[in-house]
């Protein structure tokens, strides 16, 4: 019987991607256990067994219910090789890694230096693997920060100020960028995109002068502060500011339905490359096609198109 092992980071629709590894691994009696704590699980030796009943109820569940962690030993090479003991020990013949570009960073590691079959899915808020067009959790984490920004705009508009608004993404402008377009937004910062600061507080007075006066800026985490931001645009226009930043809301809540139905078709894809005998690899999304492609390609800096969207939110300001 062949046995496999789930490692995963968190964020809305990890669960029901981990319920449709283990549920599609039933259908050829391939074992599933999963790693607790991700890859600190794996290191120890921590891991647990799971059936078709063991993830009943999680498909509307944020977080993972492996849980896992920031795993500062798998840096190392002899975390590394505990963790490579932790699969021999266990007869594993095939990793399974849900999450961003660290998580599959580290698997690049196993499956390159250590010859360890691996197989990636790409979950992260920050929609930063390259290749893919959607990682799970993103859609959500759009959605959670849109709903922030709607309620933000309540505000703005009834006491007539300038909102900053901060939200994830580590380097990457994609949240920042959906979510601003989606909420009606008048400017987003994105670590993408050079801009000259004076522009944007020039904008700003230019449009208190035709009688604007109400703003929402997003700015993505990579960029800048929202804080810093707030405070220059009142230092240098005199208008009100106030800043907020999301945070953790956005990897958190129940996923959507395209988180969903994306984790159930990545989780599925991913057995059948298993069952293919693919290693090394991660499933991707392309013109809602599933693929794959190899885990090196899949870690490199993703080129993500901002001009076209950039100038729409500009268009539509
Ligand atoms: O990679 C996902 C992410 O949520 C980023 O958007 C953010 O910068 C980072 O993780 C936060 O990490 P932590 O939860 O360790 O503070």
């Amino acid at each position: 019987m062949r046995r496999i092992v789930i490692v995963t980071r968190d964020c809305a629709g990890v669960n029901a991607a981990i319920r449709a590894v283990v549920r599609s691994a039933a259908c050829y009696n391939v074992e599933v256990l999963g790693a607790v704590r991700g890859y600190e699980g794996l290191i120890d030796g921590d891991l647990v067994s799971l059936d078709s009943r063991s993830v009943s109820g999680i498909i509307n569940m944020g977080g993972t219910i492996l849980k896992t962690a920031r795993c500062k030993r798998f840096r190392t090479i002899p975390g590394q090789k505990k963790a490579v003991e932790t699969i021999k020990k266990n007869k594993i013949d095939t990793v399974i890694v849900i999450g961003g570009n660290g998580s599959l960073t580290a698997a690049n590691i196993l499956a390159s230096k250590y010859s360890v079959p691996v197989i990636g899915i790409p979950a992260t808020i920050d929609n930063d693997v390259n290749g893919v067009n959607m990682s799970i959790g993103a859609d959500t984490a759009v959605n959670v920060a849109l709903d922030a920004i709607d309620k933000i705009r309540d505000t703005a508009v009834s006491m007539e100020r300038i909102f900053v608004v901060e939200v994830m993404g580590r380097d990457c402008g994609y949240l920042a960028l959906r979510a601003a377009l989606a909420g009606g937004c008048e400017e987003v910062l994105l670590p993408e995109k050079s801009y000259d600061f004076k522009d944007i507080y020039k904008s700003v007075v230019d449009g208190n002068i035709r009688g604007k006066v109400s703003w929402i800026i997003v700015v993505a985490e990579g960029k800048a502060k929202a804080a810093d931001v707030a405070k220059k645009i009142t230092k240098i226009t005199g208008l009100e500011t106030r800043e907020v930043v999301l945070g953790h809301i956005q990897r958190g809540g129940r996923p959507t339905a395209f988180d969903r139905i994306l984790a159930a078709r990545y989780g599925n894809y991913a057995v059948e490359l298993l069952k293919q005998g693919k290693k090394g690899v991660c499933v991707a999304l392309r013109n809602d096609k599933l693929a794959s492609q190899p885990l090196s390609a899949a870690i490199r800096v993703k080129d993500m198109e901002v001009d076209s969207y950039y100038r729409l939110i500009k268009i539509l300001t």
